[in-house]
């Protein structure tokens, strides 16, 4: 069954712990933390103090996403701070194959992520060293926008060709994952699904989960 990972970007920060207790009741999987640097996306959000604060606030798995411009030089302080899981960007690591090991040996989950227009052949070489792989559905940096309609055939070509390897590899869809869009995505060959607005923008997280694990 696909996991539900909400996002914390569009959740109350000055209610955060409440917040995270709530999509926990709410039957979430993971809980999705956007780390933006205002250089590698036009916007700054959190970072590692926070990370450590959540960790001691629920026992929801920390998806951490990287949206900074030397995400290696952070590796160490998010697992530190408590992550469990960690993707950077391929279109920023210029060792990702030394990143994702430095991730791996702190014993946490390691994922590469991909824009909506870098396309899955950067995946070649490294697909076998990545516990997730994350399809942007949005070019990053804020909640609340519109899904780029062709990620959901990405998703598919991904799936086949983790499939066809044979691999453990998970694929993790954010931005713009809806209701709408979400059976779709679950189709197409999603294990995860992230979601800010769809969950925090709605009156009952619950039931907002339960539409995005299953709905139509
Ligand atoms: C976008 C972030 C997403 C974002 C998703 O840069 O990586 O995780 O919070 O927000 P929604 O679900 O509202 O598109
Ligand atoms: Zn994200």
């Amino acid at each position: 069954m696909v996991q539900i990972a909400p996002s914390i970007l569009a959740s109350d920060f000055a209610r955060l712990g409440e917040e995270v207790a709530a999509v926990e009741v709410a039957g979430a999987d993971l809980l999705h933390v956007d780390v933006m640097d205002g250089h590698f996306v036009p916007n700054i959000s959190i970072g590692v103090p926070v990370v450590a604060s959540l960790r001691r606030a629920t026992d929801l798995p920390l998806d951490v996403h990287l949206m900074v411009s030397e995400p290696h030089d952070f590796i160490e302080a998010f697992a530190e701070a408590g992550a469990d899981w960690i993707s950077v960007h391929v279109e920023v690591c210029l060792h990702l194959e030394g990143t994702l090991a430095v991730i791996k040996q702190r014993g946490l989950k390691a994922g590469v992520v991909l824009n909506p227009s870098t396309p899955l052949t950067t995946l070649d070489e490294i697909l076998p060293e990545a516990d997730h792989v994350l399809l942007m559905g949005v070019n990053p940096g804020f909640s609340g926008q519109a899904f780029i309609k062709s990620v959901e055939g990405k998703v598919a070509r991904l799936r086949l060709r983790i499939d066809e390897a044979g691999l453990p590899t998970l694929i993790e869809v954010d931005g713009g994952v809806n209701q709408d869009n979400a059976g779709r995505l679950r189709k197409a060959g999603a294990d995860i699904l992230v979601a800010a607005t769809a969950i925090f923008g709605a009156d009952d997280y619950g039931a907002a989960i339960k539409a995005l694990r299953a709905g139509p």
